[in-house]
C-alpha cells in the first residue's frame, strides 16, 4: 500500500487531514516534533497511523521516512506572525530550512508529489480585495516571508528537479483541536474559549481588521484534492472560503450564538498584522475542484460545540452552565 506522509500531522490542521486520509483507506505516517502539535489530536486514530517524533530541521531523520512516499503533505511549521517577530531564528530555521529539507528529501526519495501549506500572509496589505494569486506578494512579517520562500522553493523544485508540487495559501483556518492556550493561538480558538468561560476577549487594534475564516475540514478536503488534481507544476492556489468578517462582527456573532453579552477589551495593534484578508477562490475551484462545505457560522457552531465538550471532559467547565470550575 502507498504511504502518505503528513508533516505537522499532530497539529490541528494536520490531524484533520490524517483523519480524511484514513477515511480514504490510505496508510499514513506523521512527522511531528510535537513542539506545537499534540498527540491528543490523534488519540482515537493512534492505532491506525505511524508517528515519527522528528523535527524537520533534522534531515537525516526525516529523509528515510519520506523516501518512496506517494504523497507528502508538508504542514509542519512554527506558525504565528507575532512569534516570528519575537523569535525570528527558530521560525526561520523551521519554516525555511525545514521546508527545504522536506523538498530535498522528496526529490532524493522520488516522492510522487508534495502539497505545501503556504500562507495568505504572503499578500500583505493589498489595495484590492479579494486577493488573487496573480497579485505581487508583499510580506509584512518574518513568518509571511518564510512561508513565501517555501512557495518559491516548491515551484523551483518542480522546475529544477522535476518534483511535482502544489502550494496552498491557507487563509485563517479554524476548527476543532486548534490550541487556544497561547497568546499566539489563532484568534477564533481564543474567542471561542473566552465565550465558553464567560471571559472578555482582547481585540488588538480597533477590531475592524477582517479575515477570511476557513473551516478546517474544508482545508483538509482541498489538500486531498490538490494532491491529485492539477499538473503539480509548482502552482500556488488560495485555500480560503471567500468570505470576510471583521473581528468586531465575529465577536458580535459569537455573543448572539451563545446568548451572552460580553463587551470585548481593546489593546494595541499587533506588529506585522495585515488589515484585511479575503481569498479569490476562482483558480482553486477551477483547477482543483475546491468546494467549501461550511459557512462561517456553521463552522463556528461546530467548533464551539467541540470546545464545550472538550472543556467539559477536562473538567474545566460545569456542564450545567458556562462557569469555570477551576
Ligand atoms: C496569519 C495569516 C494566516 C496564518 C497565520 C499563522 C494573515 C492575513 N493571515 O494569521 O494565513 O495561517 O498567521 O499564525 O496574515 N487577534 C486579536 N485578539 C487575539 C488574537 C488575535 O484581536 O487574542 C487579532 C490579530 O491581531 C489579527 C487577527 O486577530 O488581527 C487574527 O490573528 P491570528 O488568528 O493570530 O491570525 P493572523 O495573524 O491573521
Amino acid at each position: 500500500m502507498d504511504r502518505y506522509i503528513v508533516t505537522g500531522g499532530a497539529g490541528f490542521i494536520g490531524s484533520a487531514l490524517v483523519r480524511q486520509l484514513l477515511a480514504q483507506g490510505h496508510r499514513v505516517h506523521v512527522i511531528d516534533s510535537l513542539e506545537t502539535g499534540n498527540l491528543d489530536n490523534l488519540e482515537e486514530v493512534a492505532d491506525e497511523i505511524t508517528v515519527h517524533e522528528y523535527d524537520i530541521r533534522d534531515y537525516s531523520r526525516i529523509a528515510p521516512v519520506i523516501a518512496g512516499a506517494r504523497r507528502v503533505f508538508h504542514l509542519a511549521a512554527l506558525p504565528s506572525v507575532p512569534k516570528s517577530i519575537l523569535y525570528p531564528v527558530p521560525s526561520h530555521e523551521v519554516n525555511i530550512d525545514g521546508t527545504f529539507n522536506v523538498f530535498r528529501a522528496a526529490v532524493e526519495g522520488k516522492v510522487g508529489r508534495v502539497v505545501y501549506a503556504a500562507s495568505s500572509s504572503a499578500y500583505g496589505d493589498t489595495e484590492v480585495l479579494p486577493k488573487v494569486e496573480t497579485m505581487a506578494p508583499k510580506p509584512k512579517s518574518p513568518y509571511a516571508a518564510q512561508k513565501l520562500m517555501g512557495e518559491y522553493y516548491a515551484s523551483v523544485f518542480a522546475e529544477s528537479f522535476g518534483l511535482e508540487t502544489v502550494s496552498l495559501r491557507f487563509f485563517n483556518v479554524f476548527g476543532p483541536r486548534q490550541d487556544p492556550t497561547s497568546v499566539y493561538s489563532g484568534v477564533l480558538s481564543i474567542f471561542l474559549t473566552c465565550l465558553i468561560e464567560g471571559r472578555r476577549p482582547t481585540i488588538y487594534g480597533d477590531g475592524e481588521q477582517s479575515r477570511d475564516f476557513t473551516y478546517v475540514d474544508d482545508v483538509a478536503a482541498l489538500l486531498l484534492k490538490a494532491s491529485e488534481a492539477g499538473d503539480g507544476s509548482g502552482r500556488v492556489y488560495n485555500a480560503g472560503n471567500g468570505n470576510r468578517f471583521t473581528l468586531n462582527e465575529t465577536w458580535s456573532m459569537l455573543q448572539k450564538i451563545a446568548g451572552v453579552s460580553l463587551p470585548p477589551l481593546y489593546g494595541p495593534s499587533r506588529a506585522g498584522d495585515v488589515h484585511d484578508s479575503q481569498a479569490d477562490t476562482t483558480a482553486a475551484v477551477a483547477d482543483l475542484g475546491h468546494a467549501p462545505r461550511f459557512t462561517f457560522e456553521q463552522g463556528l457552531r461546530l467548533t464551539l460545540e467541540w470546545y464545550r465538550e472538550d472543556l467539559e471532559q477536562k473538567g474545566k467547565i460545569d456542564p450545567a452552565g458556562a462557569k469555570l470550575v477551576l
